[in-house]
């Protein structure tokens, strides 16, 4: 068993805190140092689970890095390749791995391995999008069953050469592994319907800065030339928008007073819009955003999630457990994902009022309108929170949790604090700062392998979406 959180809700948050560097950027960037064999320096990198992970994996490719936490600074290159071959014990550990082909194919003749978890390419976490895209490229990618599990088997031994890509969906990743692929295709690359999140701005950034020529035209297209030199490169990753959602909605759930430093306006909007909509308070400075609880708050909102520059779909499970708090009903239509309501049932044992409906409810019909999946929910309050043991299944579901057991005044037990590890930086540290009553109860360590196993096993199960 992993470590346990002790929460004993029931106190507002108050006080300050920093925002961390984007887990969702600084990952990325680590693999696309892998383009070039020039020497990256990463300022404001998160201490966090999922950035030890690609560190590491990028170690296993060849990389040499050398990482200050208490400076939050990181230094990486890759003279040489040792090799393509991505270990098995990576494949259920986040959605990183796949990336390897997009940033590795230009760089070497050789087969890139990456497992998966799973095998349907098809299937509940699809990769479809990216495959299709680096095909299009001049990749040649098969997928063959291995013993326990599949991988993707992937080179482009008559080199890449620019496309034009039409994604039918803007995936984050998909946008990204074609980015990757495309820095190193000779020619033009042009991704029609391209994601264009905040941290794939950054990741184009990161790549200008490396010796890339990288255009987002209007309507959503990425244009990419082929990049003829590579240079060193100092990079600032940006903040985690994520991360400041999760502590700007405990701070006003709790009906308390939190200042968070580096929180950006810029990639705040759609959440600022809908916190406005509820009653709660938020002051915009110059070197952060405040938020406040602001008398009663009121429900009756409805939120779509949507990709980027709608309401994103990670801030969804902790926005339901703001929505318990609010008088009125609000309705929730998860646009993004067919399966991320999975966190519900425990909420309501918590005392949380929601249904979950296989209809879109709201004003448009999305692609999971014929499909039955749960994907839209109703939540009513406001409703007292009671303590609860809980297990958490994946990162932002565990805040959620994390979140309830703030408002409920009894002591909560959360197991399963890894997946918090893997994308919260000081979770325990922050919190308590901000006079949570909070406390890590450490378990005996188990085995590395053991442990990634367990992980794998659990996403596997329940088909979630490690993210
Ligand atoms: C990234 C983020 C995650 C965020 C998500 C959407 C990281 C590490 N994770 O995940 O926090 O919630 O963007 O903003 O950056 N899809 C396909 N085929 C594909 C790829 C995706 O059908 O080939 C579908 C997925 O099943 C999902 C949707 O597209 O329904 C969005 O996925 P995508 O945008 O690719 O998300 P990720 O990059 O995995």
């Amino acid at each position: 068993m992993g470590d346990l959180l002790k929460i004993k809700g029931g106190k507002p948050l108050q006080g300050q805190i920093k925002a961390a560097g984007a887990k969702n950027a600084m990952t990325k960037l680590l693999v696309a140092s892998l383009l070039s064999d020039k020497k990256c320096t990463f300022h404001n990198v998160p201490n966090i689970g999922d950035v030890e992970i690609t560190v590491n994996l990028c170690r296993e490719i060849g990389s040499e890095v050398q990482w200050d936490k208490k400076n939050h600074t990181l230094e990486i290159v890759t003279h040489e390749l040792k090799t393509s071959y991505v270990p098995q014990r990576y494949s259920g550990s986040n959605r990183i791995p796949i990336l390897m082909i997009g940033a590795l194919m230009g760089r070497t003749d050789e087969d890139i391995i990456v497992p998966t978890l799973g095998g349907d390419m098809l299937g509940s976490r699809p990769v479809d999008l990216h495959i299709n895209a680096l095909q299009k490229l001049g990749a040649h990618i098969e997928y063959r069953d291995m013993k326990k599990e599949g991988a993707y088997l992937a080179h482009a031994h008559h080199g890449l050469k620019g496309a034009v890509i039409n994604l039918n969906y803007p995936s984050v990743g998909a946008t990204e592994n074609t980015i990757l692929a495309a820095v190193r295709a000779k020619g033009t690359t042009l991704i029609r319907n391209a994601a264009i999140e905040p941290e794939i701005i950054d990741l184009i950034l990161f790549l200008q800065k490396l010796g890339a020529n990288i255009m987002v035209d209007v309507d959503r297209t990425i244009c990419i030339q082929h990049a003829h030199q590579f240079h060193e490169v100092e990079h600032t990753i940006m903040t985690d928008r994520n991360e400041v959602a999760s502590y700007a909605m405990c701070a006003i759930s709790t009906k308390g007073r939190v200042f968070i430093e580096g929180a950006e306006h810029l990639q705040m909007i759609a959440f600022l819009n809908k916190i406005r909509e509820i009653g709660g308070g938020f002051t915009v400075k110059p070197n952060g955003i405040e938020f406040f609880h602001n008398g009663l708050l009121k429900g009756g909102v409805h939120i779509e999630t949507d990709v980027h520059p709608g309401f994103m779909t990670d801030w969804q499970q902790p926005f339901v457990v703001l929505l318990t708090q609010t008088s009125g009903c609000s309705i929730i239509h998860e646009t993004v994902y067919e399966n991320r309501f999975g966190y519900a049932a425990t909420l309501k044992e918590m005392g949380a009022d929601i249904e979950l409906f296989t209809q879109c409810l709201g004003g448009k019909t999305c692609r999971f309108a014929a499909c039955n999946h749960h994907h839209s929910l109703v939540v009513k309050g406001p409703s007292p929170l009671h303590a609860k043991e809980i297990a958490i299944p994946d990162l932002r579901a565990g805040f959620a949790y994390v979140m309830a057991a703030l408002l409920a005044p009894e002591v909560s037990t959360i197991s399963n604090v890894d997946f918090l590890d893997r994308g919260y930086e000081d979770l325990v540290g922050k919190l308590t700062a901000l006079g949570a009553d909070i406390t890590r109860v450490v378990q005996p360590k188990k085995h590395p392998e053991k442990t990634k196993t367990a992980l794998h096993h659990l996403l596997a199960e329940k088909s979630l979406t490690p993210v």
